[in-house]
């Protein structure tokens, strides 16, 4: 019992040292960015630079710029388009994990699948299968290192991150220019050609700096939140197998429980996906107990009271998602995974407004998040219909929650195919459906 209480506290300071720490850096980062643009002021000249912020280190502003420009690559009529080939890039995703002998590392294979989607469907990129391994290999430097302090010097963070987003910018470049002359045999408008239309709408021809900018954006924001959230669902699924079956129940009254080898192309539509009501739940269940970002920095543009206290204007305050989910008074037996909690009987979610914001809240509010619960939702009946998936470790792997939640040491699964009669395909007979699509 000592040592239980003991091995919590430890991991309670742990984790409350790595919260501070990437509190402190990101802190400090932004500072030293704000400084770096501060010094490019040319001291021969008496105006001003104009006022406003620089943004985040390396990515600057291009966040605004993207919430600006293009909330139509999430519109009802843009996610209608790519649902078809998000299925296929996960049924060929499931496929290949099925086809292995050995387990798979769910949340690094994850991470692959929707840096993929990204590429392949927002995109609209047909980069080949071998440069977009490679591609990917330079997106996980840049990321690992995006929060890294502004010193320039050989081997640090910072220079690694520089580096790799020049190859990458090289690598985008390319694929740009290879979509832009090849416009023949597309069936559907991806982001990249919505934001390009949209631009050239508002009389403004983009350059290549912002559309290099504009992909590595989405691309950025996408891929681990939706990587964490997939390893989050798997898990829950593997952990709960009650509601993987009535998930199946559900997809079976719907007539949607098919099997491994046909690609389905169209079989889902999106109100098909919005009239599954548990699968809606299970989904925004995992996006409460699981959510992948723990929280948002804002300014205090305006002095407001808070509990009886004053939040002084110009002050930098954060956001905790992860705590709202903790403590909201809404949800019964908090730490309990209840996907039935959502459902219309029951309905927690629905006394006050500010107690579930997996995807943040106001102004600022995600705006891929009807994209990211396409994406699960499309997931969780792919591996629902097409396969079986057995944990391969002894026990569950600890989470951590920096920089997105997610299982330290990934998460090892055992898949395997099913064919239409829910029968298990031999890996082999996955090898070659996988190679033949
Ligand atoms: C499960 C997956 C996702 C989660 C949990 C998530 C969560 C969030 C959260 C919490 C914010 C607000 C941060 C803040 O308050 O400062 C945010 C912002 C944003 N997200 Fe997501 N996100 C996800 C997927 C995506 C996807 C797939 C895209 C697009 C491809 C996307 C695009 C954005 C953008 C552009 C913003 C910035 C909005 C702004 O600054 O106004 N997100 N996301």
């Amino acid at each position: 019992m000592l040592f239980e209480g003991l091995e919590l506290v430890s991991a309670l300071a742990t984790l409350a040292a790595c919260l501070v720490s990437v509190t402190l850096l990101l802190a400090v980062s932004q500072q030293l960015w704000q400084l770096r643009w501060a010094a490019t002021r040319d001291k021969s000249c008496k105006l001003p630079i104009p006022k406003g912020s620089m943004g985040f280190p390396l990515i600057g502003e291009t966040g605004h710029w993207l919430l600006q420009v293009f909330s139509k690559i999430f519109s009802h009529e843009a996610l209608e388009s790519y649902l078809p080939k998000i299925q296929l890039v996960i049924q060929d995703t499931l496929r290949a994990w099925s086809s292995q002998p050995e387990a798979i590392n769910v949340y690094q294979e994850a991470q692959r699948l929707t840096f993929r989607m990204a590429v392949r469907v927002l995109l609209g990129f047909s980069i080949p299968e071998e440069d977009l391994g490679h591609l990917f290999e330079v997106y996980q430097q840049f990321v690992e290192n995006v929060f890294s302090l502004p010193v320039d010097l050989p081997f640090s963070g910072y220079r690694r991150g520089i580096q790799a987003r020049q190859i990458l910018q090289k690598g985008l470049e390319k694929a740009i220019r290879e979509k832009l002359q090849c416009t023949q045999g597309k069936d559907y408008s991806d982001a990249l050609d919505i934001l390009i239309e949209s631009s050239k709408e508002h009389g403004k021809e983009m350059t290549m700096q912002e559309l290099k900018d504009g992909t590595l954006e989405l691309i950025f924001a996408a891929y681990a939140t939706t990587a964490s959230a997939s390893t989050s669902l798997i898990m829950q699924l593997l952990k709960h197998p009650a509601v993987l079956e009535k998930l199946r129940e559900e997809l079976r009254a719907q007539g949607l429980l098919h099997g491994g080898g046909c690609p389905c192309e169209g079989t889902l539509r999106l109100d098909t996906l919005s009239s599954l009501r548990y699968l809606d739940c299970v989904i925004k269940e995992v996006m409460r107990l699981f959510t992948p970002i723990s929280g948002g920095y804002r300014t205090v543009l305006q002095t407001f009271e808070l509990d009886g206290f004053q939040i002084p204007k110009g002050w930098s305050v954060m956001y905790s998602i992860r705590d709202t989910h903790d403590t909201a008074p809404v949800f019964k037996d908090v730490n309990v995974f209840d996907p039935d909690r959502f459902s219309q009987a029951r309905s927690e979610d629905k006394d006050g407004r500010f107690h579930y914001l997996p995807f943040g809240g106001g102004v600022r509010t995600c705006l891929g998040k009807h994209l990211a619960k396409l994406f699960l939702k499309v997931l969780a009946v792919e591996l629902a219909s097409t396969s079986r998936f057995e944990l391969a470790t002894r026990t569950f792997p600890r989470i951590t929650l920096v920089p997105v939640l997610h299982p330290v040491d990934g998460l090892s699964v055992k898949f395997f195919g099913l064919d239409s009669n829910q029968n298990e395909i031999l890996p082999e007979t996955e090898a070659m459906l996988s190679a033949t699509v």
